[in-house]
């Protein structure tokens, strides 16, 4: 069970700092928007760049921008521990998944809450992980989306019959009234961003989502 706090809900123009009130947290999750796969603008490659001059910690960057093809190769380039790009952007997902561990970096699939998981069944083993949204992609703050759920429940069936340990992160809404249902239903990485950022101690914050999460029974 691994939290990943989303820094879009941090102050953007401290990222160093903020970066550094998590040290519990195992993964960093970096939204790259482009105003065009989602209706909202945050930041880039050169800014991930110089974040990772200021922490060690694994970068799990959240791709939703159209031209992923293009573009999430660089950040796997960049050194990038996991680069995620969306499935209703990439023209060549095997492709693009393939190019991705060439260069070193994990390969991960994001779906948005309607998008279903059957068709992308028997390319499971070209991912490190799956990303589910559950929220509409684009925005801090929104509500989980428990019709996600049985979606989630369907693709750890799918995972378990590939025999390989892939991972399967769940992004939007997750805080401690929503983590055990994400967990239960099969989630073993939780993004965020509200829950996190917000709190008074967001690390403290990190390991109470993470005990909740753990608690649930598999
Ligand atoms: C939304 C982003 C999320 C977002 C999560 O499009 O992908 O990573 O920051 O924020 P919360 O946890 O507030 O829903
Ligand atoms: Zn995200």
């Amino acid at each position: 069970m691994q939290i990943a706090p989303s820094i879009l809900n941090a102050d953007l123009a401290n990222l160093a700092a903020e970066v550094a009130r998590v040290p519990s947290a195992e993964l960093l999750h970096f939204d790259v928007m482009d105003n065009h796969f989602v209706p909202n603008m945050t930041l880039g490659l050169p800014v991930v760049e110089s974040l990772m001059k200021h922490t060690d910690k694994p970068m799990d960057i959240h791709l939703m921008i159209e031209d992923a093809d293009t573009w999430a190769p660089q950040y796997a380039e960049a050194g990038c521990y996991s680069v995620t790009f969306h499935v209703e952007a990439a023209k060549a997902p095997i492709r693009l998944a393939r190019e991705l561990r060439k260069l070193g970096s994990r390969a991960a699939m994001a779906l948005k809450p309607a998008t279903p998981i059957e068709p992308y069944a028997d390319m499971l083993t070209e991912l490190d992980m799956v990303l589910l949204m559950t929220v509409e992609p684009g925005f801090g703050g929104q509500k989980f989306l428990d019709l996600v759920l049985p979606k989630l429940r369907r693709t750890r069936e799918l995972v378990k019959r590939t025999g390989q340990e892939i991972w399967i992160e769940v992004d939007g809404g997750i805080s401690l009234e929503t983590i055990e249902r994400a967990a239960d239903a099969g989630a073993d990485v939780f993004v965020a961003g509200t829950a996190v950022y917000r709190a008074d101690n967001p690390d403290e914050m990190v390991n109470a989502l993470r005990a909740k999460a753990t608690a649930v029974q598999h």
